[in-house]
């Protein structure tokens, strides 16, 4: 038998589903929670008037109000997820998203083949005990050639064609070797291990075989007792980590002004390599740099006393390397930069 308790129940419920469909958005909807579930709410002061329920009726009173609140929270549940969903669709059409574009490309940078090779060089003498040095493309005469043992006149510099500025005496260098003068005279009186790579500037016709600018790495060893086995082991075991395990080191006899014994240095190329005849002009062999024992004048140059120290120095060509190693049959590649060309190392 309803009675007028499990009756205003009944009205909780159907006033509570109406007033929940008429909430527009969330705020309404939270405003509708506290109504009906707050401490203050509705649905509580419903429990509470059980007291006032003749016992016969409590319990069947007690169920319907649980009928009642599970009934309200449910319907809110849902409206709740409508109403996120409704929000989720108005603001994914106010700004459109569509994921099945394809994303946008973004270009990778890498290093220059020359930077890599420089870094490659420097961390094989690294290994060695080689510090890195750097010193000036603009060069005054005195350090590019006269304390190079090349004074003025001297025919030799013939081998450099050099490009001069419009300051007498001063140049851009032509080999690193000046560097050699530098370092000295910054360290003396301690003995040096150094290796100095950079760029240098020859004034030559530019074909695929020369470029007006390249870069040259040389090397510079000075202490006592130094001799030419130590060269030679230094640049076997460079010439083996840069080119590989097997490479056999060969040494002619050359000639630079500012080291004496001058030489040229050789490696072997892997007889497998397709490229061997052409690279080594049928011989098998080819030249990676010139050397020698630094000559008394100098290191009389470099502040360092001939009869007590001695040393060795060598420069080579990375440009050169990388074109061997690569098979690049036109050196012009490496300044032009285009992107077909560098995107390959
Ligand atoms: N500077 C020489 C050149 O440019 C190379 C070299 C360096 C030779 C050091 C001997 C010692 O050709």
């Amino acid at each position: 038998m309803p009675d007028a308790a499990t009756d205003a129940l009944k009205t909780l419920e159907t006033e509570g589903l109406a007033e929940l469909r008429a909430c527009a958005d969330e705020a309404a909807l939270r405003a509708w929670n506290t109504k009906y579930f707050g401490d203050k709410g509705l649905m509580k002061a419903a429990f509470g008037k059980i007291g006032g329920v003749p016992k016969d009726q409590r319990a069947a009173y007690g169920q319907e109000a649980n009928r009642v609140k599970l009934a309200l929270e449910s319907a809110h549940q849902i409206k709740l997820a409508e109403e996120k969903e409704k929000k989720l669709q108005a603001s994914l059409t106010a700004n459109p998203l569509d994921v099945t574009l394809p994303g946008r490309f973004r270009p990778r940078g890498r290093l220059h083949p020359a930077t890599q090779i420089l870094r490659q060089i420097s961390g094989i003498f690294a290994d060695m005990g080689f510090q890195v040095y750097r010193t000036r493309e603009v060069e005054t005469d005195a350090m590019n050639f006269e304390a190079l043992n090349m004074p003025a006149h001297h025919p030799a510099r013939d081998m450099w064609d050099t490009f001069f500025t419009t300051t007498p005496g001063v140049l851009l260098r032509t080999h690193t070797s000046p560097g050699q003068i530098h370092v000295m005279r910054e360290t003396h009186p301690k003995p040096i291990r150094v290796i100095l790579p950079g760029m240098c500037y020859r004034n030559e016709a530019i074909s695929t075989r020369s470029e007006i600018q390249f870069h040259q790495v040389e090397g510079l060893a000075i202490g006592a007792g130094i001799t030419m086995a130590d060269l030679k082991g230094t640049i076997t075991a460079f010439a083996r980590r840069m080119f590989g395990p097997e490479r056999q080191v060969r040494i002619r006899s050359s000639y630079f002004p500012f080291t004496e014994p001058s030489i040229e240095v050789d490696i072997d190329w892997p007889k497998e390599d397709p490229n061997r005849d052409r690279l080594t002009k049928g011989t098998g062999w080819l030249e990676i740099m010139g050397a020698g024992m630094v000559h008394p004048h100098v290191l009389r140059a470099g502040g360092y006393d001939p009869a007590e120290v001695t040393g060795f120095a060598f420069g080579m060509g990375p440009q050169r390397m990388l074109m061997l190693r690569h098979a690049v049959d036109d050196i012009r590649l490496f300044w032009q930069n285009d992107l077909r060309f560098l995107r390959q190392f």
